[in-house]
């Protein structure tokens, strides 16, 4: 990723840490996700790893819709699908094992959730090119990044690659530590998702 920290992936190993007590106090799932995820959506949940908001976007669908749990580590998505197990919520559920550099997906989504995820994008460009083969023209995104990981300039930065592709920022969330921004596509009469 170019004038970008170097990233690199959460690890496995540590993956319990984003399911931790103190983080569904301050980062609370359901807080997060109640005003822009509804039901019959499709919502591609980009880097997902173990599921924390997965799981959650499943249950505000309400048996209609679905949520592609998309991640580049196996190892992630294994502890999903342990989470999961012979849970009703799998029928709401698609994992997704994208190589790095491609998201490998074709069908269209109407909320794409990417929690701090971005910032390890090793191919940044070769993501949001597939993802813009992936948009309808009421299709929103959120975006959130770690405040002390990811700088107000390198921040700027993803939301600048997401403009390329044809979004526009329409709200700053406030959510706890972090960066955030909700966007739509520029070119339309605002279809606005989040309620
Ligand atoms: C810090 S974790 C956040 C996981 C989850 N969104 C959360 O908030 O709990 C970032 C995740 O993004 C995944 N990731 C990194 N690059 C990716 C890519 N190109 N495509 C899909 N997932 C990616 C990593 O494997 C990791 O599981």
């Amino acid at each position: 990723m170019n004038n970008f920290p170097k990233t690199h992936l959460h690890s496995v190993e540590k993956a319990s840490a984003l399911d931790s007590k103190v983080r569904l106090l301050l980062q609370n799932p359901r807080r997060i996700l109640r005003k822009i995820i509804h039901p019959g959506m499709t919502v591609l949940d980009l880097g997902c790893g173990t599921g924390y908001f997965t799981l959650e976007i499943a249950e505000l669908l309400e048996k209609k819709g679905k949520v592609i749990a998309a991640d580049v580590q196996k190892g992630m998505l294994d502890v999903l699908i342990l989470k999961l197990g012979n849970s009703e919520l799998q029928k709401q559920i698609q994992i997704h094992n994208n190589p790095e550099n491609t998201l490998n997906l074709t069908e269209k989504v109407d909320f794409i959730f990417a929690f701090y995820a971005f910032h390890e994008m090793k191919f940044i460009d070769n993501i949001t090119n597939d993802l813009q083969k992936i948009l309808k023209t009421e299709t929103n995104i959120l975006i959130s990044e770690q405040k002390f990981h990811v700088s107000k300039y390198a921040f700027n930065a993803i939301i600048q690659k997401l403009e390329n592709i044809g979004f526009e920022v329409y709200k700053r969330p406030k959510i706890f530590l972090s960066r955030t921004a909700i966007m739509k596509i520029k070119t339309q009469t605002p279809v606005i998702l989040y309620k």
